[in-house]
């Protein structure tokens, strides 16, 4: 499944930790003092933090609609520029920093999901077939829907 050599997954997760800013004192912020019956794990973010999460979730959500629309068109050499738009390259600009506040498993779907991004758009390049693409979509949509059922965020 993951095709990048050690050296290059380090230097990405390394990438992505560095976009992030968040503070170390975050982790003990105190917790909404409004009781929530959302049993979700919160993550913590300041107010620009959030706004660059929404973005970079906004772009998933283009890529997805843009594979979907590939799919239904059977044209999926159309999917590959918003894919890899959704791919690792949007982890530049995050900081390192903040992923060293975030619970390891949010960072890594997070990672992972950038990476079947990456792979969607190689396949959809070469002689993948509609159920391929289908099929690697639907392990991207397990990820987003597994992410959204566990965390959610407390701005700060
Ligand atoms: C690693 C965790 C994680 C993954 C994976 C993830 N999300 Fe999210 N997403 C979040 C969190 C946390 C929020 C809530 C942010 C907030 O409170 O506004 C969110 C919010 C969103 C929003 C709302 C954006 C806005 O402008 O308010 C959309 C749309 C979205 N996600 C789409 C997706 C799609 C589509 C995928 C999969 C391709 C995905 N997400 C994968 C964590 C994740």
């Amino acid at each position: 499944m993951d095709h990048r050599s050690g050296p290059d997954r380090a230097a990405v997760v390394l990438a992505f930790c560095l976009a992030l800013t968040v503070p170390a004192a975050c982790q003990t912020a105190p917790p909404s003092a409004v009781p929530s019956a959302d049993s979700r794990e919160s993550i913590t973010l300041t107010g620009e933090e959030l706004a660059h999460l929404r973005a970079g979730m906004r772009t998933y959500l283009e890529a997805t609609h843009a594979i979907t629309d590939a799919l239904a068109r059977n044209k999926l050499r159309q999917a590959v520029d918003k894919a890899r738009e959704a791919g690792t390259q949007s982890m530049q600009g995050t900081s390192l920093a903040v992923a060293a506040t975030l619970p390891p498993a949010f960072t890594l779907l997070a990672l992972d999901t950038h990476q079947k991004f990456d792979a969607l758009a190689q396949a959809a390049s070469g002689a993948a077939t509609r159920a391929d693409i289908q099929q690697q979509l639907s392990d991207i949509l397990a990820n987003c829907t597994a992410c959204h059922a566990t965390y959610r965020v407390a701005h700060r």
